[in-house]
């Protein structure tokens, strides 16, 4: 088995291979290929784990490499995780909207149109090649907007072997497995919605419901780490929000905390990212792996740690909930979603999944190729959506929205098209305003330069 990396030199690689070590007989991988345009910086980020790949533990071979065809030659399995332009072009994402007062964030609102508008064309040309060099791969979309990039992978591209991943449902899912003191496997979560858009509306384990009482326990705590909406309006919705639901639920709020801030996260963690590479090219030097590990591993702490506070403007809370949750985290997170799946997909072990793909049926109002976030059963070389059924009007209402808009972004990057753009960004919820998006659109267009697509 062949698993390919798309963009590769980014700081989850270390984790990744680190999880596909663990798992390498379940997936049954004999090669790893390692691709990112950035041939240093891969080397870089490789070097921490170059002690692991030295070990006669690793049974598979990796190879690093900048040829996509290369990397995509026979692959069993992409996984694309590149941030097209960099950390600078997230920071840019952010920075523009802000400046009119509208929220700035990496996935949500105009941050993650501009992302959308870099990364979709990118995506679909690697789509090209595959379909000479790998037919019959499965794509794996970690590349953010997942939700709308898994949109363009299946509309547009026509791959029907696509799948997006979030880390974000895991982690509630987490959580009730600590509050129920239950394994992760044996809780089925009631969830549905879009990528960073979604809420659960049920909680089972062994034949009982128990959302409620999950429910009432965040009201008596006054709530749990990383869960930034209040009790009451969880108990008022019934549901739990996806965190990401922060940014609607909390509109102005959001966007208040993060002007008020000295640093978007953006610009926060191209400051972390500065001083990691710094850390690790001089710990390289004196040929230090430890000091490369260590340093890799502060930065990861660092950066999970300070998880949403800008935008929130809150210390996180360490109710008990959290420590319950901490004690029996696995330590896998985005990696381990990834790899949960491709187990599934190979036949190792078939397992229900939350993921983004094509709604077909699952849930009532949306339309059969509306890539939607929702519970799936995967098994060998299937990925199968389940159904969801009558979703809350308040719900169906704003998924139609943002899917609307994102599936406007998505024409408007394949064709290069201004008015939908412009269309995309002043429909969007949290724009919401034709003036402003005219204004935001032509920064993004300036500030960008040749990473944006051209638009006519
Ligand atoms: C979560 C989301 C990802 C997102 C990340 C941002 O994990 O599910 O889609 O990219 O947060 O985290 P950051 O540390 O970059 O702000
Ligand atoms: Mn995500």
């Amino acid at each position: 088995m062949k698993l390919t990396i798309l963009g590769a030199a980014g700081v989850r690689t270390p984790l990744m291979i680190q999880s596909i070590l663990r798992r390498q007989e379940r997936i049954g991988i004999d090669e790893l290929v390692l691709m990112d345009i950035d041939g240093e910086r891969l080397e870089l980020i490789g070097a921490i784990t170059q002690p692991l790949e030295l070990s006669n533990e690793m049974r598979f071979r990796i190879q690093r490499t900048t040829d996509a065809a290369e990397a995509l030659k026979d692959a069993d399995f992409v996984i694309a995780t590149f941030r097209v332009g960099g950390i600078e072009s997230r920071r840019i994402d952010e920075r523009v909207p802000l400046n009119y007062g509208v929220l700035g964030q990496e996935t949500t609102g105009p941050g993650g149109f501009a992302m959308g508008m870099r990364t979709i064309p990118v995506l679909l040309k690697y789509i090209e090649q595959m379909r000479q060099l790998c037919p019959d791969a499965w794509m794996i979309d970690f590349a953010n907007p997942a939700g709308m990039c898994t949109e363009a992978l299946t509309r547009v591209g026509g791959w029907q072997r696509s799948v997006g991943i979030c880390d974000g449902p895991v982690e509630i899912l987490r959580l009730a497995a600590a509050v129920l003191k239950a394994p992760m496997d044996e809780i089925s979560l009631g969830y549905f919605g879009l990528n960073h858009l979604g809420w659960i509306r049920s909680v089972r384990y062994q034949g009982r419901e128990y959302l409620g009482e999950i429910i009432a326990l965040l009201r008596q705590t006054g709530g749990v780490g990383g869960l930034n909406i209040a009790a009451d309006l969880i108990a008022s919705l019934g549901m739990i929000p996806n965190e990401y639901l922060y940014y609607y639920y909390y509109r102005r709020q959001s966007v208040e905390n993060i002007l008020r801030a000295e640093r978007s996260r953006g610009e926060q963690i191209a400051a972390l990212n500065l001083e990691l590479f710094e850390q690790l090219q001089r710990c390289r030097a004196r040929g230090d792996f430890e000091g490369m590990r260590q340093a890799y591993f502060r930065y990861l702490d660092q950066r999970s740690s300070s998880y949403m506070q800008v935008e929130t403007g809150r210390a996180p809370v360490h109710g008990d909930l959290e420590r319950l949750a901490a004690e029996i985290a696995e330590g896998e997170g985005y990696a381990g979603v990834a790899l949960d799946l491709i187990e599934a997909l190979v036949g190792y072990k078939p397992r229900q999944m939350l993921l983004n793909v094509p709604n077909r049926g699952a849930i009532h109002g949306m339309s059969d190729e509306d890539v939607v976030e929702i519970p799936a059963f995967v098994h060998r070389n299937a990925v199968e959506p389940l159904a969801v059924g009558v979703v809350p009007d308040h719900c169906l209402g704003l998924m139609k929205q943002v899917k609307a808009y994102e599936r406007l972004t998505v024409e408007a990057a394949v064709e290069g098209s201004y008015q939908k753009a412009l269309t995309a960004l002043a429909i969007h919820p949290l724009v919401a305003d034709y003036e402003l998006a005219k204004r935001i659109l032509a920064d993004y267009q300036r500030e960008h330069g040749a990473w944006f697509p051209t638009l006519r």
